[in-house]
């Protein structure tokens, strides 16, 4: 597996894979890599020619009061796991290569979704990552991007600046990857101590519970907003942060629910911020 660091030297690869004939898919991610991500590997691998992975804790999509320093860095690590899965290439550039000085130009999506959710709770939260994504699709030529569905309103985000600024790429939405017991693979369950991880639980369970009474005909959205509060509010260690029922993937407010909207959740266990999310099925 190649690593490339430097802007220049994926902007070369990425052109020789071109001038060879080969779609490029990208995964783009922050690191601390578990099975979500290598499921995202695993289905660009199926569907291009060659696979790039981005690793880079992106600075411009944090606020000042979350978790950049602490944020797990173990790119080892990750390169043993992209190497397993047959990973063609890893991009993991410095903050510097990426925001240069004079850096000045980002990517703000506008719409009214992009205020709900996580991004009623972290602003300029979306500006940054629609920010790295764009400049990570241009670099590496990619014919498609991949990422999953637990940051469905990332997803939204995404597919809503590729429509509207006309970028070549197609964006690829990959099902959640929950460990045995319903926990929602993340990166940040690395900071749940045993206990939390425990009490984490709640998320899925909660979901599980409404999508459960849904299938069986609870369709009021405050009915189904209500079932999942009261499993959450059970849990010591949770205090939730939103609880919320939309369309999917407009994001738009509704007063009953129906198969293909979503229900999104996030939590906290602890100081650790975790969010889940089900798609209603019918
Ligand atoms: O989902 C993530 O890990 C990040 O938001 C992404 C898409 C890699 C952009 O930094």
């Amino acid at each position: 597996m190649k690593v490339l660091r430097t802007q220049e030297e994926i902007k070369k690869y990425a052109l020789a894979q071109k001038q060879a004939g080969k779609t490029i898919g990208l995964v783009p991610t922050m690191g601390a890599l578990h099975e979500g991500h290598l499921t995202l590997m695993r289905e660009a691998k199926k569907n291009t020619d060659v696979v790039i992975a981005s690793v880079f804790v992106n600075p411009v999509q944090f606020g000042p009061n979350e978790d950049f320093d602490a944020y797990p860095r173990q790119f080892e690590q990750d390169c043993a796991k992209l190497e397993d899965v047959g990973v063609d290439a890893v991009f993991h550039p410095e903050p510097s290569e990426m925001y240069p000085e004079g850096f000045c130009t980002y990517v703000n999506v506008e719409g009214e979704f992009t205020k709900k959710l996580c991004g009623g709770q972290r602003p300029g939260h979306f500006r940054g990552v629609a920010t790295v994504v764009t400049k990570l699709i241009n670099l590496a030529r990619a014919d498609k991007a991949f990422f999953g569905q637990k940051d469905a309103q990332q997803v939204c985000v995404i597919r809503r600046f590729v429509e509207d600024l006309a970028i070549p790429v197609e964006i690829h939405m990959v099902p959640i990857v929950r460990e045995e017991n319903g926990l929602a693979r993340s990166s940040r369950n690395a900071y749940l101590s045993p206990q939390e991880k425990e009490a984490a639980l709640v998320l899925s369970r909660s979901l599980n519970l409404a999508a459960t009474a849904f299938k069986k005909g609870t369709v009021q959205v405050e009915t189904l907003k209500q079932i999942i509060k009261d499993e959450i509010n059970k849990e010591p260690l949770a205090v939730i942060d939103y609880v919320e029922i939309y369309s999917f993937p407009a994001l738009t407010e509704i007063e009953t629910a129906q198969a293909g909207d979503i229900m999104a959740i996030a939590v906290k266990i602890g100081k650790t911020r975790l969010i889940d999310n089900v798609i209603l099925e019918g």
